[in-house]
């Protein structure tokens, strides 16, 4: 019997990588975070995801290593963009930028505060000259606003499609 070759296409993959500390929100410094938890952030761009028709996984973690692990495994699963909030490995780590410049996903950086607003150590960061875009001091709207721009991106380019 002859076998079959079955080509399956998925709707596009999007991740959205919360980096350290980003799971207290809610409670951390309310002041300059707001009062929204991640589980509502993630609910939030969820529905935006089902409304634009992709699918969505979004991922915490406070382990460096970790987040370098997800962004070489997002290649595998061919995860057409990121959206992440490096928090404040932004400012320290070029182990995970060296991630994305190998994986060359297009993604956006996104920050809940206006870092610019804040301490000199915090303007510097080792994503946003790879980044497709950078948002910052939007609160919340800002990790939709990074799904909306990414999901538009996709007209053009091949994506969704695998063999099983
Ligand atoms: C942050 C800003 C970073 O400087 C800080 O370390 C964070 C959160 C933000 O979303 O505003 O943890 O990325």
């Amino acid at each position: 019997m002859d076998s079959l070759a079955l080509t399956v296409t998925h709707s596009p993959l999007f991740w959205v990588l919360h980096g350290p500390n980003l799971n207290l929100l809610g409670q951390r410094e309310p002041g300059l975070y707001g009062l929204a938890t991640l589980e509502d952030i993630n609910a939030s761009l969820q529905t935006l995801a089902q409304a634009k028709g992709v699918r969505l996984v979004c991922h915490q973690s406070n382990h460096e290593g970790a987040l370098i692990d997800l962004v070489q495994q997002a290649l595998d699963q061919s995860v057409a963009g990121i959206v992440i909030n490096p928090a404040a490995f932004t400012h320290t780590s070029v182990a995970l930028r060296d991630a994305f410049a190998a994986v060359k996903i297009p993604f956006v950086e996104v920050h809940l505060s206006n870092v610019h607003r804040r301490e000199p150590f915090r303007h510097q960061s080792y994503f946003s000259d790879l980044a497709q875009a950078v948002i910052c001091g939007l609160g919340p709207q800002g990790y939709d606003a990074g799904l909306s721009f990414l999901i538009g991106q996709l007209d053009g380019r091949p994506h969704g499609s695998q063999k099983t």
